[in-house]
């Protein structure tokens, strides 16, 4: 439930962050001179003006829109999650603390964080910015695993590159042209004058402090005393909500005149074009054969067209001159000509102060004083596509790629899910397929314990046991050479298989307390063990010899129970491998079918009687190697037919675990085969 309610905060958080860090990216690269302008505001305000010129300022102003966007676009895909999420932290612990100095200071009134789209206070900006930063800290310190991935780690590239190119193509066409939504208050379509009024039910009331004989008193205009009191003060306060306009600065000074012909041009019903300009030194000067004609075009059909612009008199002869501009001028605030368009110059036509088109200067109507009247022609007329409906062109373009990519990506990946799950259930059955092929065994190795008496009654023991209930194995039990004639009389016709623990490299003779293989055969066992460690270490037995030892006891018809196994200081050196290989070297020399006779038994030296066992997993993956070594030296199908035991601290409570790992086919059981209570407890594993 906590895990559910933490799954659940954290993605909560990454799609809070993600939708921030995306639309601030989005807006931002849609007009990269408002975001210029916005960087100019600042550089000013901390004295640093020299440092922001318009190019630097428009550069870095994209590269901000673009890695606030990407690192939105990581979160809300789950890429780079740990990364991402940590940059993030590093950008809100940045800008928290920015922000609220910005917030006590006001050296600028919007932050700009979301472009002209959305205007927040410097306070509100602050605001959202702890709640971003709780959001990232959520992300750091619980996300790493639990942001769920909408694309595959392998495809992520392909989304991420191409929103990259898409943001960036956004930005450059907006430089290029003009920003593809228009969020300004002289967007097409907008009406100027009333974009010009303060909105809300606000209302100024006046009220007045008045004094008779020495006594003062506040009235309000119904309640007006008579003039028997005197005006001492007055204050007017504001009742209801004040929207302040849209757009508060739009004045048009006629350049020679100064007369101000605001309201006279957005009263006109009549069609007018706006060459604005805010600053004519730095405006584009190679299309001026372009505004000269649409000025031509203005004057044969009696349209009004005014240059707007900030800059001196000075300037506007310069550029009189220079381009032989013969439009007349007006002087209009700065700030207001760069929000009417993001182009120096760019056109406005203005129809009754509606805005019904906009220009930059590298895409100026292509009209001359032949052209149409702009009553006949689609000029003219208002082509409101309306801020909304381009901003849903703008998203679907970007979106519908988008989401046809990640539903083909998610189509893939749930499909290799179950074509893995497939494939892992079939391999399991190949597995256990091959297991159920091979003998599953538990061997017992008395080692030199017991005597007669007590292994007759071990054996008897162990036999009434396994009469009552029928092993799911072959049960060997493997004695020394005293017992075994006598077990065998106990174990013939039983389930129970007899082998000796060891037998003599020499055939036959001069060899005192020696025994062949052949006398092993004769008491009636079956098995015997060679290559055990213990033997090996105290009684010298090398390679060669146990090559010598199991030629013998397959030609006198033994079947081989063959040790193989590390000591401590090889498994800590990690080698394990090239140990259990070198011993497969005395059954190299066999031919698969006397191979056929041989069980192999992993045995790691620091695991016998220890107490220590190897892990399941240590297990099955040594016990994989020697298999992998049988096919190598013999073939795929001596591989999985050669029964592959495991010995060493094998216990009732662990033998279920190690049996069931597929390269596992069983037990040689040291300890626990002393006790027919615990034997039978490891046989009962194969239950
Ligand atoms: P333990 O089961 O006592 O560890 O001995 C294993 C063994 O050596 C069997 O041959």
């Amino acid at each position: 439930m906590k895990q559910k309610l933490l799954w659940l905060l954290v993605n909560l958080c990454r799609f809070v962050v993600a939708a921030a860090f995306i639309f601030s990216g989005v807006t931002k690269m849609i007009d990269p001179h408002g975001v210029e302008y916005k960087l100019q505001d600042y550089a000013e305000a901390f004295g640093l003006a020299s440092l922001m010129p318009s190019t630097v300022a428009i550069v870095a102003g994209m590269l901000l829109a673009l890695v606030e966007f990407r690192l939105g676009f990581c979160a809300f895909f789950g890429i780079y999650r740990r990364i991402t999420a940590r940059i993030l932290l590093v950008f809100m612990l940045l800008f928290t603390p920015l922000t609220l100095y910005l917030a006590l200071t006001n050296p600028v009134t919007d932050c700009g964080c979301f472009g002209e789209a959305l205007v927040l206070t410097n306070w509100q900006t602050f605001g959202k910015n702890i709640i971003l930063l709780l959001c990232t800290i959520v992300m750091v310190v619980w996300g790493r695993t639990r942001q769920l991935r909408i694309i595959s780690e392998s495809r992520q590239w392909i989304i991420l590159i191409y929103s990259q190119i898409f943001v960036l193509c956004l930005g450059f066409y907006a430089l290029w042209r003009l920003p593809l939504v228009d969020f300004r208050p002289f967007h097409i379509g907008a009406n100027i004058p009333e974009q010009m009024q303060d909105g809300g039910d606000a209302e100024f009331v006046t009220t007045y402090l008045m004094e008779k004989d020495g006594k003062q008193q506040w009235f309000g205009l119904e309640d007006y005393p008579d003039s028997t009191w005197t005006y001492v003060d007055s204050k007017t306060e504001v009742i209801g909500e004040l929207i302040p306009a849209a757009i508060d600065n739009l004045q048009m000074y006629d350049q020679t005149t100064g007369e101000d012909l605001t309201d006279m041009v957005l009263a006109d019903e009549g069609y007018t074009f706006l060459l604005i300009s805010p600053s004519l030194e730095d405006a584009d000067d190679g299309h001026m054969d372009a505004y000269n004609r649409i000025y031509d075009f203005c004057q044969a059909n009696d349209y009004r067209f005014l240059c707007l612009t900030s800059s001196n008199d000075s300037c506007v002869v310069r550029w009189q001159e220079m381009t032989g501009a013969e439009y007349p001028f007006c002087h209009t605030d700065n700030l207001t000509l760069k929000t009417m368009v993001r182009s120096n110059p760019g056109l406005l036509l203005l129809k009754g102060g509606v805005v019904i088109g906009k220009w930059p200067f590298t895409d100026m109507p292509d009209i001359d004083e032949d052209s149409p009247r702009l009553e006949q022609s689609e000029l003219g007329r208002l082509h409101v596509e309306g801020n909304a409906k381009m901003a849903l062109k703008f998203f679907l373009w970007f979106i519908i790629p988008l989401l046809v990519v990640t539903f083909l990506d998610r189509v893939w990946w749930g499909t290799s899910i179950v074509i893995n799950r497939m494939r892992k259930k079939h391999n399991i059955v190949k597995q256990l397929n091959k297991k159920t092929m091979r003998k599953k065994i538990v061997a017992g190795n008395w080692k030199m314990n017991l005597n007669l008496q007590e292994g007759v009654a071990l054996a008897t023991e162990l036999k009434e046991a396994l009469a009552a209930e029928k092993p799911n194995c072959d049960v060997i039990i493997c004695t020394p050479f005293i017992h075994l004639a006598t077990v065998a009389g106990i174990t013939e016709g039983t389930v129970i298989g007899l082998g000796a623990e060891n037998c003599a490299d020499k055939e036959k003779g001069a060899y005192t307390g020696e025994v062949s293989a052949a006398q092993v055969k004769s008491t009636g066992a079956q098995y015997v063990i060679l290559g055990h460690s213990e033997r090996r270490t105290y009684y010298g037995e090398t390679v060669e010899i146990l090559k010598e030892k199991v030629d013998l006891a397959l030609a006198n018809g033994l079947k081989v129970i063959f040790c193989i196994g590390e000591v401590l200081e090889e498994r800590e050196a990690g080698k394990q491998n090239e140990v259990v290989a070198a011993q497969l070297e005395s059954l190299y020399h066999l031919s698969e079918e006397q191979l056929a006779n041989v069980i192999l038994a992993y045995e790691p030296v620091w695991a016998i009687g220890t107490g220590k066992t190897a892990t399941a997993e240590q297990a099955q993956e040594i016990h994989e190697f020697i298999r992998g070594i049988i096919a190598g030296n013999f073939s795929e199908k001596a591989a999985e037919e050669i029964s592959i035991l495991y010995g060493g601290s094998c216990k009732p409570s662990n033998a279920k675990e190690i049996f069931s790992k597929p390269d596992v086919d069983g037990g040689l059981i040291g300890g626990a085969a002393l006790k027919c209570a615990d034997f039978k407890g490891i046989i009962d594993a194969w239950n």
